[in-house]
């Protein structure tokens, strides 16, 4: 048997004795009861008993084991042409002091906080002055409209607000200071206090008696201790895309969590204290919150925040220059960062200039790898490029190729194998196991290893429906694929309404709940279309209203600016097309599935159930005439 295989056996047959043991990487102010509580099935419960602080596991032990000079973040940043590194110790000194301001303000324990920032060092600082406290954080991306940021306020209720006053994307400035306050015109919450960072870029007008400026806090502050926590009890709440336009809170828990990422920083990434991390994400995801801030940190490395895109900041080169300055081992990023550095730089003349000596690996997350990104980054880099599985609800890759414990051939294409604590199967939709190489439903046995979502935010039932239900027994992930005769996992795509938008989950059925706002739309359809940059786009298809006598382009652009205002503009969405009806099953259901496969010219075959196979048609021609089913 390969060290893998009894590495994963072992953490399926006996997850008390393993994941017991990989608690001892974090530091507990009281051990647990019990490492898997699992007497309230679906509801499994990890180190129970158990009481930490994250934050403490985070940054304290490390200044007080010898760390404290060592740089814990490298703040890089070409759009304000800034580098700074902290050290542990200063990281220290400016969590407790934030967290010393927080507790000023009123918050503790239990109390939620939501942070609205760029990425900057205090969007970090601002997360672990929370777990500092005990407090629950939620951050939300900066990309995000004043709408779906408002309907995050209403559904954590949060005590404070933590924000900043802009930010540039590339050479744009984004004002977030007045989407905040838009956001909070909108929310029926109303929070009392919001802390604002003001940058140099642009300052942000504030509001006498409920917003406090965030130097001026950190000059009289006091600095505030790590507060015991239950291991069971939350850390953060992040908010993604389900199936229609109310998020679904994803619950973190602060025992299973540290245990999680810290094993998973040697084991899958080969990473260990000392050495230096990239994660070139944004702290608004799931990507940012595991890997940017959590995992390098409970693990005592350098961690690279990087406030800056793959090209334009100031060119193709920007991720080589990143890597050879400061030295990264490992470099983490979503495969559309690649595909975006391809079509600038083909052939790689970029990589040339860099010293790329020190940098062993690339993983990438987010969305599938397409074999031709991965081939263009392989031949090019002559590393190991890592495909690897996850999701906001994991907080943790699922299926890797683990560079720590053993390295697998690697099949393009495929994201490797099982991680240890995640038994995965391809199952039909009655449960049973489908055979080697067939499509089918990826599903992980329950339980579900430490880190993964306990429950949903105040929504027990959503939990349910989501992800138990479907499958019972198992945790349902929305994902469809296969696995080899290898036990090599091939996840193919979502199969529910949930697209993939250069490494940013959307939800098409929110996105349909918007359009069918617009007066003239009298019904409608978002489907997911293929996109070579963005891996998929969506792509609206709208029946308009009898006597609807605008110019549909008119009602197009309407339907742009809708979107982009509701949602924000990282939806991307462009493209709609004005059809006469849409296709649906004789119970009414709308075909989506058949009009994606027509978008993407890809076969398909007729629906038994279609209504009138006569619509497909009509929508093909619909399609082509903005661009899309080319190939069919
Ligand atoms: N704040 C405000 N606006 C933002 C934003 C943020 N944090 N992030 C993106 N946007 C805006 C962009 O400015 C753009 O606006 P525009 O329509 O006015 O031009 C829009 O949202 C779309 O952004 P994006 O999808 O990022 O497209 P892009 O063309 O600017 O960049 C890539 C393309 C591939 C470089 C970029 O999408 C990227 O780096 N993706 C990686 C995503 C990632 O790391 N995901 C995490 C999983 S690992
Ligand atoms: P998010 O919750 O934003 O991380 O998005 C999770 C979804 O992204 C998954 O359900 C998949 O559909 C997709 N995804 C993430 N990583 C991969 C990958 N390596 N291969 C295929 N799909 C992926």
């Amino acid at each position: 048997m390969g060290r893998y295989e009894e590495i994963y056996q072992r953490s399926i047959k006996d997850p008390n004795g393993f994941w017991g043991e990989a608690a001892e990487g974090i530091t507990w102010y009281k051990k647990w009861e019990k490492v898997l509580d699992d007497s309230n099935p679906p509801f499994y419960r990890w180190f129970k008993g158990g009481e930490l602080n994250t934050c403490y596991n985070a940054i304290d032990r490390h200044v007080e084991a010898g760390r404290g000079d060592q740089t814990a973040i490298i703040y890089d940043s070409p759009v304000t042409n800034t580098i700074q590194k902290f050290t542990y110790r200063e990281l220290l000194e400016m969590v407790s002091k934030f967290a010393g301001v927080l507790k000023n303000l009123g918050v503790k324990k239990g109390d939620t906080v939501i942070i609205y920032m760029p990425m900057v060092p205090q969007a970090a600082v601002a997360m672990l002055a929370c777990a500092r406290l005990g407090a629950v954080h939620s951050v939300v991306f900066g990309g995000f409209a004043p709408h779906e940021l408002a309907i995050r306020i209403d559904d954590a209720k949060p005590d404070v607000i933590i924000s900043a006053s802009g930010a540039l994307e590339v050479a744009k400035l984004i004002e977030y200071k007045p989407m905040l306050d838009k956001a909070l015109s909108l929310a029926n919450h109303k929070p009392s206090k919001c802390v604002i960072l003001q940058r140099a870029l642009v300052k942000a007008p504030m509001v006498d008696g409920r917003d406090y400026d965030w130097d001026e806090l950190m000059k009289k502050a006091q600095p505030a201790e790590c507060v015991p926590v239950k291991a069971t009890d939350p850390l953060y709440i992040l908010y993604t895309s389900g199936t229609t336009g109310k998020p679904k809170g994803i619950v973190r828990d602060n025992g299973g969590h540290a245990v999680a990422l810290r094993w998973s920083m040697p084991n899958i990434y080969d990473i260990n204290p000392g050495d230096i991390f990239w994660s070139a994400s944004d702290v608004g995801w799931v990507v940012g919150h595991s890997y940017i801030v959590y995992a390098p940190l409970l693990t005592g490395c350098t961690t690279v925040l990087y406030e800056g895109k793959p090209i334009m900041t100031p060119d193709p080169g920007a991720f080589w220059r990143v890597i050879s300055q400061h030295g990264v081992k490992t470099m983490f990023t979503a495969p559309t960062a690649f595909r975006a550095i391809k079509k600038e730089d083909p052939k790689g003349e970029y990589i040339g200039k860099y010293d790329l000596s020190k940098f062993k690996y690339l993983f990438l997350a987010g969305e599938r790898l397409d074999p031709d990104t991965y081939h263009w980054a392989h031949n090019l880099l002559k590393k190991p490029v890592i495909d690897h599985w996850w999701q906001t609800e994991t907080g943790w890759p699922i299926t890797a190729n683990c560079m720590g414990i053993e390295q697998f051939e690697i099949k393009p294409g495929s994201s490797t194998k099982p991680v240890p604590g995640f038994d995965v199967r391809i199952l039909d939709t009655t449960g049973k196991e489908v055979e080697a190489n067939k499509e089918g439903l990826v599903a992980v046995k329950l339980p579900l290893p430490p880190g993964t979502l306990p429950t949903l935010w105040n929504a027990e039932d959503r939990f349910l429906e989501s992800y138990i239900k479907p499958l019972p027994g198992y945790y349902f992930t929305a994902d469809g694929g296969n696995k080899d005769e290898d036990g090599y996992i091939f996840v193919m795509g979502r199969v529910d309404d949930v697209i993939n938008v250069a490494g940013h989950r959307l939800s098409t059925g929110e996105m349909e709940e918007i359009l069918a706002t617009h007066p003239d739309v009298a019904e409608c359809a978002v489907i997911g279309a293929g996109d070579e940059l963005k891996g998929q786009l969506p792509v609206g298809l709208v029946v308009l209203k009898a006597g609807a006598n605008r110019e549909p382009a008119e009602i197009k652009t309407e339907l742009r600016s809708l979107i982009r205002e509701e949602i924000g503009p990282l939806a991307c969405y462009k493209e709609t097309a004005v059809v006469a009806r849409l296709p649906k099953t004789r119970s009414g259901k709308i075909l989506r599935g058949t009009m994606r496969k027509i978008a993407d010219g890809e076969k398909y075959s007729m629906p038994s159930t279609i209504d009138d196979p006569a619509i497909l048609g009509e929508i093909e021609v619909a399609l082509k005439s903005i661009g899309y089913a080319k190939k069919s």
